[in-house]
Formats: C-alpha cells, sequence, structure tokens
C-alpha cells in the first residue's frame, strides 16, 4: 500500500457530520492520530455536547497512556483539541477535505439530503463514507455522482476503545478509494475488515439477532435477565451479555434495525419483532442513555 498511488494523496483533512455517539468518537480518534477534523452539527446545544465528551473521553486515553507522565498526558489532549473544529455550516465544512464521514442519525432520507446537498460543493477527490449500522451503502449513494468515491466506514461503540472497522465497498467503489480508506482506518489505529454491502455487514448481522434472541428468551421466561448475561459473560467469554449490551447500544436503536431489516427481508425468523423489545421502547426504557432499559441505571 505504502508505494501506491493513493497513498500519495492520504486523507489528511477530514469531516464527520454529526458528533453524537459515534461522530464525535470517530472525529477524536482521527484528531488523536493527527488528522484535522471539523465536526459539523445543527447546533450550538449539539456542539457544547460533543466537545465535552471528546474532553473527557481524551482525558481517560491521556491516563492509560501517560499513566506516570501527567505533563505529557496534557499536552496530547491539548494537541488533540487544536486539531479539532467545529461548524454549524455543512458546505463550507466539506470545501476543503478529503473524506466525509456522515454519522447522523439512522435515518435514510435524512442521509440522502445530506449527501446531495454536499455531493457538488465538496471537491472533486474527497470521498464519501457512511457509518450507518443498518442501512445499505448502495442505497444511501444513490444520490450522489461519485459512486466510486464512497464506501461504508462502520465503527463500533465506545470508538476510542473498540478496535475494530468495517471497510464496506459497494460495486462501484474504486480500488483507489478502497485503498485510502482501509489505509485511513489503519492510521487511526483501527484492525480493519472488508465487508459486502449485507444487512448489518458483518458485526450487527451476528450481533443483532444475538440480541433479539436474548431478548426472546427472556420473554419466554427461559431465564432471568441477569442469569442470561451472567451465562453469556462467564460461558461465552463476551464483555457484556447480551441485555447489558442492548442496553448499552440503546434499545430503540436495536428496534429499528430489526424492524428496517424486517421491512425488507419479511421471511427471515430472526430479523421478526421482538415484543418485549418494542415494550420497553414504547415505554421509554431505552437502555443506559435514558436511567432504564432491561436493567435500571442511576
Ligand atoms: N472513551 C475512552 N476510554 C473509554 C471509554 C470512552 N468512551 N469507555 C471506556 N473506556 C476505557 C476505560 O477508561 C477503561 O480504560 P482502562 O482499561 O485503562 O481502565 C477501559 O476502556 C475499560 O472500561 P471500563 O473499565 O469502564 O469498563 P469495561 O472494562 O467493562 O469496558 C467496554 C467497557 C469497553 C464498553 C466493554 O464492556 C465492552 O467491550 N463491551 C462491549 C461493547 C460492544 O460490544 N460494542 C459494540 C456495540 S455494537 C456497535 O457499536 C455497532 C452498531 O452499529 C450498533
Ligand atoms: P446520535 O443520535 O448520538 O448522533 C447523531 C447526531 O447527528 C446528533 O448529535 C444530531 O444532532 C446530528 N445530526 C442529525 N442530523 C444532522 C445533520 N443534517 N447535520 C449534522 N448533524 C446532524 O447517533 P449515533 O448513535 O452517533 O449514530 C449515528 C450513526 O452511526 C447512525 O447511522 C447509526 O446507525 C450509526 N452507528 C451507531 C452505533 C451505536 O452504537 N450507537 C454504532 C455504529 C454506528
Amino acid at each position: 500500500l505504502s508505494t501506491s498511488p493513493a497513498m500519495a494523496a492520504a486523507i489528511k483533512k477530514v469531516t464527520v457530520i454529526g458528533g453524537g455517539l459515534m461522530g464525535s468518537g470517530i472525529a477524536q480518534v482521527a484528531a488523536q492520530t493527527g488528522h484535522h477534523v471539523t465536526i459539523v452539527e445543527i447546533n450550538e446545544e449539539a456542539i457544547k455536547k460533543a466537545k465535552n465528551g471528546i474532553e473527557s473521553s481524551l482525558q481517560r486515553v491521556a491516563k492509560k497512556l501517560y499513566k506516570d507522565k501527567p505533563g505529557e498526558g496534557e499536552t496530547f489532549v491539548k494537541e488533540t483539541l487544536s486539531r479539532l473544529s467545529t461548524s454549524l455550516d455543512l458546505k463550507e465544512a466539506v470545501k476543503n477535505t478529503d473524506l466525509v464521514v456522515e454519522a447522523i442519525v439512522e435515518n435514510l432520507d435524512l442521509k440522502h439530503k445530506l449527501f446531495l446537498s454536499i455531493d457538488s460543493v465538496a471537491p472533486e477527490h474527497t470521498i464519501f463514507a457512511s457509518n450507518t449500522s443498518s442501512l445499505s451503502i448502495q442505497d444511501i449513494a444513490s444520490v450522489t455522482k461519485r459512486k466510486d468515491r464512497f464506501g461504508g466506514l462502520h465503527f463500533f461503540n465506545p470508538v476510542p476503545v473498540m478496535k475494530l472497522l468495517e471497510v464496506i465497498r459497494i460495486p462501484e467503489t474504486s480500488d483507489e478509494t478502497y485503498e485510502k480508506i482501509t489505509a485511513w482506518g489503519k492510521a487511526l489505529g483501527k484492525t480493519t475488515i472488508t465487508c459486502k454491502d449485507t444487512p448489518g455487514f458483518v458485526v450487527n448481522r451476528l450481533l443483532v439477532p444475538l440480541l433479539a434472541e436474548a431478548v426472546r428468551m427472556l420473554e419466554r421466561g427461559d431465564a432471568t435477565a441477569r442469569d442470561i448475561d451472567t451465562a453469556m459473560k462467564l460461558g461465552a467469554g463476551h464483555p457484556m451479555g447480551p441485555l447489558e449490551l442492548a442496553d448499552y447500544v440503546g434499545n430503540d436503536t436495536t428496534k429499528f434495525i430489526l424492524d428496517g431489516w424486517h421491512q425488507k427481508y419479511p421471511n427471515v425468523e430472526l430479523f421478526k419483532p421482538v415484543p418485549l423489545l418494542n415494550k420497553l421502547v414504547e415505554e421509554g426504557k431505552l437502555g443506559l442513555k435514558s436511567g432504564e432499559g432491561f436493567y435500571k441505571y442511576d
């Protein structure tokens, strides 16, 4: 890779659109690894939230990396933050960038609107990528005229900790684009895998049905939530049990993913709606972020 033309024009400037849970993590890791990053958000409040989240996560990273050298840790945080900027002006923020990573809400219409509005403004060479969890990259890319410079970059929560990056190619993705985004993922310190544009790519195609099956098991009364989670942690070595993980990911997110796949593939048994999951979402028990899901949080 190092001698390929793609590397000669490596990705240096990045625009992350959406500074929520995922976007702020992606922006943080990119800035940590020397890239110049602009986060685009929709209002000042969201920008403030993203900045605060990044700063506290960076402190945790610094504490780990510079355990016995707090001075160097401080410099690391300061330098990383100096490479990060924020903007409310989407078009301005993509005028001079090598890569756009979209991490806005999981809604195809909104993603279409977004990519359509920047396709004619971003420079010719700029690559577009989506961090979607469950939508088809090809569907998202369909509104642009740069499908050869389009791919999926699927990160995992929490981005500063999870080591994997799924790189998704659509048939139109050029080799140069694929090489550039893969090299960028490696420059971020991630281990990359390559996936086709299939529902959930690799991780979510396996993980979401696992979470749904765990909820179905609880629903049937086969075991308690605690016992299901203990079983998978101690019997299968998972860092979190499936119900803890459902609370961590967000029950609304899991429901949304399942609903979308069920609509598209009504015959796949594993994608069928799960009444208990739907009930929790209806009651606002979304998991960690709402204070209650399968468990209660302070
Ligand atoms: N920023 C920086 N560092 C963080 C962090 C963050 N947001 N969150 C955790 N950490 C660090 C902690 O500081 C800690 O560092 P040390 O080892 O130096 O102490 C380390 O990570 C471990 O954290 P904790 O001690 O707080 O807790 P833990 O050991 O239980 O680990 C976890 C937490 C990393 C989240 C772990 O439980 C885990 O791996 N859980 C599974 C997460 C998972 O499966 N994520 C994928 C979800 S699916 C997805 O993202 C895709 C999708 O499309 C929905
Ligand atoms: P989030 O709700 O935390 O963040 C979304 C952010 O996008 C919000 O801050 C919102 O203000 C902003 N936004 C919405 N429309 C915008 C626009 N037009 N321009 C700029 N900003 C806009 O959501 P999230 O969990 O970070 O998820 C973002 C994307 O990442 C989704 O596609 C999701 O499927 C995917 N994803 C989520 C996870 C996860 O575990 N939460 C994991 C991997 C991928």
